[in-house]
């Protein structure tokens, strides 16, 4: 799968409202607000059925595509929680902060590299025109302890970036697989921080997962490699989405990069809220490895099995998150198709076939007759086995049809009066709601050629 096949959306098609996501997502069990009936928690989300088959389907396509299809990159998975000296060495525990401002009148706090030039000139609140307060400086790595024993208990860190340990595996993965320079290391999993103003839904929450591919390389290959990821990761995101003029890269200015970045572009999507961070390729030079050699007293250099040269790799990092690429996904997927009857607007995620959380709907044209019951019940036992099928037999085909458009189900599968007749059902596709008939037997491989990626 490279490109989007389904309907591209109209390039008039308006920015969607974040609350219209934020409601379609709790409606239909995309996304609930963690501890919910506790009052909740800012910045931490559950996932709900469909919610946990979209995050996998897109889990499993980036694993396909970054780990499976390159002969030069292999994956693991790290622990959440790591020896505390792992951050010093890293530099989070020094460098790792947000500065900030409270206004004494509104009590509203601010994020200073979020606040208009003006205000941080005037010290002047955004919002009411108050004062604001001198800055205090917060670090965004949330700690724990390890151990029982009051007093003897180990001050730690949940990864305030899941890349970290790819670093601390890399010896041991270069040792026991059968890589060498240039190789990457891929791994998914969930970061934490303490986000001092987090928002936007899943934009910015508190626990999130992220994708990272960490590219080891000779130090006169790093521009090569580093263009090469960027592009891959580029054309990426422009294959699973509708709106191709929405993406584009943003370089880092030299006062915005990360300590450990000499180099940095984001990949941006541009959603109601204006162009924002997506995923970020950062030139991390041999920042990680020296830091870590130094710390832990491991020697962390490569040594050429056919030169001999012994160097510390420089890395090529691509960082992005599963949340954004799901949050970004509802987004570009969503639309209100006017009626051209004048009935009520059809809500559809033109998701793309191979991420939609449910691949296929068999529905039995009507309730009353047995026989097409029993038929669309059995072709759904076949389908579920080979993807995510669902049966469902409450109201009218109409209405049924709109519930599945409504998650972006790719395909409908109509039991009706033929069907006792010829063994053949009506699919339905959701962009175009053009419909063909198929015979039961050919369902199978019609449905996977389309929802598969190969
Ligand atoms: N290892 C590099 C790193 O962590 P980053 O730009 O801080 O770089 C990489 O994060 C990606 O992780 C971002 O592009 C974004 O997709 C995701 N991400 C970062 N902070 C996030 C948050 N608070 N909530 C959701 N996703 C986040």
């Amino acid at each position: 799968m490279t490109q989007t096949e389904n309907k591209p959306a109209t390039q008039e098609t308006p920015f969607v409202p974040i609350e219209k996501i934020v409601a379609l997502c709790k409606r239909r069990g995309f996304v609930y607000p963690n501890s919910e009936i506790y009052g909740g928690v800012s910045g931490i989300y559950d996932f709900g059925p469909l919610g946990v088959e979209l995050r996998n389907n897109i889990r499993r396509f980036w694993w396909w595509s970054m780990v499976q299809l390159h002969d030069n990159v292999v994956g693991i998975e790290g622990a959440i929680i790591t020896h505390p000296r792992v951050w010093e060495a890293s530099g989070h525990v020094e460098n790792f902060v947000d500065r900030l401002v409270d206004c004494k009148n509104c009590k509203r706090r601010f994020r200073i590299d979020h606040l208009p030039p003006e205000n941080v000139v005037s010290n002047r609140c955004p919002v009411c025109g108050g004062e604001l307060t001198e800055p205090r400086t917060f670090n965004l790595l949330m700690e724990t302890y390890l151990g029982v024993v009051e007093g003897e208990r180990m001050k730690t860190y949940l990864r305030g970036e899941a890349c970290q340990n790819i670093y601390l595996d890399y010896d041991n993965v270069l040792k026991s697989s059968r890589m060498q320079i240039p190789f990457g290391i891929c791994q998914i999993g969930k970061a934490f921080r303490n986000e001092v103003t987090p928002g936007n839904f899943l934009f910015r929450q508190r626990e999130f997962e992220q994708w990272d591919l960490q590219f080891f390389v000779h130090p006169s290959e790093m521009q090569q490699w580093f263009d090469y990821w960027k592009e891959k990761r580029f054309e990426w995101y422009k294959g699973i989405i509708n709106h191709k003029d929405r993406l584009h890269f943003r370089e880092h200015g030299p006062d915005e990069l990360a300590h450990y970045a000499k180099q940095a572009f984001d990949i941006e999507y541009q959603t109601i809220l204006g162009w924002q961070e997506w995923e970020g390729i950062h030139w991390r030079q041999d920042w990680d490895l020296s830091r870590h050699s130094e710390y832990s007293g491991q020697d962390l250099s490569y040594t050429d099995p056919i030169t001999k040269e012994k160097y510390i790799p420089w890395i090529v990092e691509t960082s992005g998150g599963v949340d954004r690429t799901f949050l970004n996904l509802l987004i570009d997927a969503y639309e209100e198709e006017p009626d051209p009857s004048g009935k009520e607007a059809r809500t559809v995620l033109r998701l793309h076939p191979t991420l939609a959380p449910v691949k296929v709907a068999v529905l039995p044209l009507q309730k009353n007759k047995e026989e097409l019951l029993t038929t669309a019940r059995s072709i759904h036992n076949k389908l579920k086995r080979l993807m995510v099928s669902q049966y469902d037999d409450v109201a009218n085909i109409g209405r049924r049809y709109r519930r599945q458009d409504e998650i972006g189900t790719p395909y409908c599968v109509t039991v009706d009066f033929q069907t006792l007749d010829d063994g053949t059902v009506t699919v339905r596709e959701r962009d175009h709601m053009t419909q063909v008939r198929v015979a039961i037997d050919e369902l199978p491989a019609y449905l996977l050629e389309r929802v598969t990626w190969h």
